[in-house]
């Protein structure tokens, strides 16, 4: 089943990957009067935690330079999938394609695009060839000369369980139980801690795809702790941070980090099943040179 599903998967990517973003918001890609519905709708939807002028409050603004440096070079219809899966956060999945399409249009009006004579459309492959604008030049590399310098706490092992091992076992936990689910009260082990265990942390704070989509944002964000320099493995070896390959293992992981959080967002249970392969890759691919070694523990952290 896991065989179809992938190809399924790869044949619907295909068109998507030659069809390359072609048209910019600058074009006029939506009507007045479909903005104006959108204006309505947001209004009563989102306006509470994003704000009345989506100037951001209790949740990110959607509109301004905040807002395009993050969904700006995106294809259109990551951010139509992004509302329509995961928003409103307080009632999710209950917006229909064109209303999504109408609170786009919305935002687009707000960020002062053009408006033009034919309607935005919901469609998920006309979406595809659209971005809002180019990106614009990163402000991180003048910051970064002085960012404060975070010394390593731990060893390798110690941020391989403390960090990797729980976020993906949340992931890999998608491929049997499906986060959308009603939690049912699981009953305990014998033994077990109930407060303390890591398929159901969280449980009763956050949704279960808000959990998923945690664990995808720390295996993602944990590239910079693989590459800290100083940091040592258990048997005291330096961690290889300037070797080509670890820094190529390393990017792997993050590149799996982010298509997991890409498959969380789509709340589909099987995309993410999907995307367990390329995670578990990701993990095995430095494992098979730096961890698993013949010469065992003291031989890990050389090639
Ligand atoms: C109950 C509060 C709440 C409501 C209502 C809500 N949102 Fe959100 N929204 C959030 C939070 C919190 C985030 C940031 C976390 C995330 O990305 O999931 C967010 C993120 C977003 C993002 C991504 C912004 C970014 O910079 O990454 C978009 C787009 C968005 N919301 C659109 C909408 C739209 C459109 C509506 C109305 C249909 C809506 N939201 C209603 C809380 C809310
Ligand atoms: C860039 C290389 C690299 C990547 C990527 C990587 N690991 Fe590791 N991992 C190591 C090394 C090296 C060790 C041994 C560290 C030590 O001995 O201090 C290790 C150790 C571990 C351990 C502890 C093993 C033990 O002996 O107790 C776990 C668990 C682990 N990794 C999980 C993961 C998971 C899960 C992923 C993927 C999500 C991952 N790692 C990705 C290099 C990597």
């Amino acid at each position: 089943m896991r065989t179809l599903a992938a190809g399924v998967l790869l044949a619907s990517l295909a068109p998507a990957l030659q069809a390359q973003p072609t048209r910019t918001a600058n074009v006029g890609l939506y009507t007045d009067a479909q903005a104006a519905q959108g204006r309505t709708l947001y209004g009563e939807k989102c306006a509470k935690c994003h704000g009345d002028a989506l100037e951001g409050k209790a949740a990110p603004p959607l509109a301004g330079s905040p807002f395009l440096a993050v969904w700006g070079a995106e294809p259109l219809s990551e951010l139509a999938g992004k509302i329509r899966n995961t928003m409103p956060a307080d009632n999710p999945g209950t917006l229909q394609p064109a209303e999504t399409a109408n609170l786009i249009a919305y935002l687009l009006q707000a960020g002062k695009f053009p408006s033009g004579r034919k309607e935005l459309s919901a469609d998920e492959a006309g979406l595809k060839s659209i971005v809002i604008a180019a990106a614009p030049p990163s402000a991180g590399a003048a910051a970064q000369s002085q960012a404060p310098f975070f010394p390593a706490m731990g060893n390798l092992n110690q941020v391989m369980r403390g960090i990797l091992f729980p976020a993906s076992n949340i992931i890999f936990n998608v491929q049997s139980n499906d986060p959308g689910a009603p939690v049912k009260p699981a009953p305990v082990a014998a033994g077990a801690n109930p407060s303390f265990n890591w398929t159901d942390w969280g449980a009763g704070i956050y949704t279960g795809w808000q959990v998923v989509d945690y664990a995808s944002v720390a295996i993602a964000e944990s590239a910079p702790l693989l590459l800290t320099p100083g940091r040592r493995c258990e048997n005291g070896k330096p961690v290889p941070v300037d070797r080509p390959d670890w820094i190529k293992f390393t990017q792997g992981l993050v590149e799996a980090g982010r298509e997991a959080y890409r498959a969380s967002q789509s709340r589909s249970q099987e995309a993410v099943s999907d995307a367990t392969n390329q995670l578990a890759d990701s993990c095995f691919q430095c494992h098979r040179v730096y961890r698993d070694k013949r010469g065992g523990a003291a031989a890990r952290c050389t090639p």
